[in-house]
């Protein structure tokens, strides 16, 4: 009888270690800015039309996007360690990181505040945005692309 209730609390634990964690979550968060990025991205390079509305639609998930972020929850200390790409800096430095993301965050409500009416407005607001990933990426991640 022992024996069985440890096989099944060892059982549990094995199925809550398989959860959704902190690494799966921001990265899934984190892919899910990279589709949405992507879908912008697409209409400035012309392979789609632009559609205002559309365009906002996208803009306003990528700030929703920004604004689930959170560094505690996500980025909770220990979680450096396993499948992730997180760079140690973060740890280090979790200020520095918090203000690249707030900056994230700023660039997608300025979108969002003033949308873009032609493509060559999205490019800039993209072009701005963009560069918060990359400036992110840079620093804090350790797959630099
Ligand atoms: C404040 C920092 C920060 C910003 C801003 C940021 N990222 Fe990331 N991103 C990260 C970190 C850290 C990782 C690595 C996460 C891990 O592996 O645990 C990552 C990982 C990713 C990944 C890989 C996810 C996976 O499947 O493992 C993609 C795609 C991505 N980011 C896209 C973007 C895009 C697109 C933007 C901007 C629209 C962006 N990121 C902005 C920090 C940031």
């Amino acid at each position: 009888m022992r024996k069985l209730v440890l096989a099944i609390s060892m059982l549990a634990l094995a199925g809550s270690a398989t959860f959704a964690g902190p690494i799966q979550d921001r990265q899934a968060l984190m892919k899910e800015r990279g589709k949405l990025a992507g879908q912008l991205v697409k209409v400035v390079k012309g392979e789609e039309d632009f559609d205002a509305s559309a365009v906002l639609t996208t803009l306003k998930a990528l700030q929703a996007n920004a604004e689930k972020f959170d560094a505690e929850k996500l980025f909770p200390a220990g979680s450096d360690k396993g499948d992730t790409k997180a760079a140690p800096k973060i740890w280090e430095d979790m200020a520095g990181f918090k203000a690249t993301e707030d900056k994230f965050l700023a660039s997608t409500k300025a979108a969002v505040a003033s949308p873009p009416g032609d493509v060559d407005t999205l490019k800039a607001q993209l072009n701005t945005i963009g560069g918060d990933c990359g400036a992110c990426h840079q620093s804090y991640r350790i797959n630099k692309s």
